[in-house]
């Protein structure tokens, strides 16, 4: 096996090439004066299963690049493809929310499958999909952090409450709290643009004695969470503490929760973010030993690319 780390992704190799005993290397990438990127693989990787890793925050300029060296890993010779993406993007435009809006889930999906044998990821944003099958024709695993973060909570925090702060994170909410052992509740969301939130109390207790934990599946503008504490707080409750999966974060957002008294921000590692407490990597190197072990000894299902002669214009 060969881990390929994406730009900016050689801690996640280095980490997963660790975990699995094997060698990474860096992807070489070039940007042309125009914008136009090249990639090199500098390491041989004929008959070899070769992974790449790296998350897809800011994904339009990872996946080109992506998808040249996974095009070039398989004419090279690799046994097989895959993808460890911690983060997986363009997952939460789930249906056409908008008259002509691009349904970009399916259509990344599509993007990525046409060139990976095997994708590894950790908690997508499923809600209307209701498995990364129902989009992703290739061999998938998805890592769940929840007994991580639960384990996390146990260790941290005294008499957890853990709060959803919508319903689309009850999925994260229940088996982290499961996990923790604590009790859960879920509150109301209501988006109204991409910074226009309003989060509401659903129930209201009593929860005597306890440290009101919100947990999310991802952070970005953080208006979600700060929405959430002011209700919180509206309703009597202590500061809350903040728990997400995935750190998108804009680059104010975690000082804005802080500044509105959350007591602690943490995050699991699947984004490079100060806030990022909770390791991932032992638990997706397991996935990737799973997920590309179903694939060995079938490197011939999909026919080998055959690159054509050159014509000339
Ligand atoms: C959406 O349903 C997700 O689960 C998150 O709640 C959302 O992406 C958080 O985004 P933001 O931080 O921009 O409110």
């Amino acid at each position: 096996m060969l881990i390929l780390a994406l730009p900016g992704a050689g801690p996640l190799a280095a980490g997963l090439a660790a975990q699995l005993n094997c060698d990474w290397s860096e992807l070489a990438l070039h940007r042309f004066p125009d914008g136009e990127a090249l990639v090199r693989i500098d390491k041989p990787v004929r008959g070899r299963c070769v992974v790449l890793a790296g998350s897809l925050h800011h994904p339009d300029e990872k996946t080109l690049p992506l998808l040249f060296a996974a095009d070039a890993a398989r004419e090279l010779g690799a046994a097989q493809v895959g993808l460890v993406a911690p983060y997986l993007a363009y997952m939460r435009q789930d249906r056409r929310f908008g008259p002509g809006e691009a349904v970009t889930s399916r259509s990344y999906a599509r993007l990525l499958s046409g060139s990976l044998d095997f994708l590894v990821t950790v908690d997508p944003h499923l809600h209307r999909w209701h498995s990364l099958t129902d989009l992703y024709p290739i061999r998938t695993q998805v890592v769940a952090s929840a007994p991580l973060v639960g384990r996390w909570l146990r260790r941290h925090v005294a008499q957890p409450l853990v709060i959803g702060p919508d319903a689309e994170s009850e999925q994260w909410v229940v088996e982290v709290a499961a996990a923790a052992d604590a009790p859960w509740t879920l509150m109301n969301k209501h988006r109204h643009g991409d910074r226009e939130v309003v989060v509401k109390m659903a129930h209201r207790g009593p929860w005597p004695d306890c440290t009101p934990v919100l947990v999310d599946d991802i952070v970005s503008t953080g208006e979600t969470l700060l929405a959430a504490v002011a209700a919180l707080r509206e309703a009597g409750l202590t500061s809350p503490q903040c728990i997400a999966v995935h750190a998108l974060f804009d680059p104010d957002a975690l000082y804005r929760l802080l500044e509105a008294g959350v007591s602690r921000v943490v995050t699991c590692d699947t984004i490079p973010h100060p806030t990022n407490a909770i390791e991932m990597a032992p638990l997706l190197a397991k996935a990737v030993l799973a997920t590309a072990g179903a694939g060995a000894g079938h490197g011939d299902e999909k026919p080998p690319f055959v690159p054509q002669p050159e014509r000339p214009l």
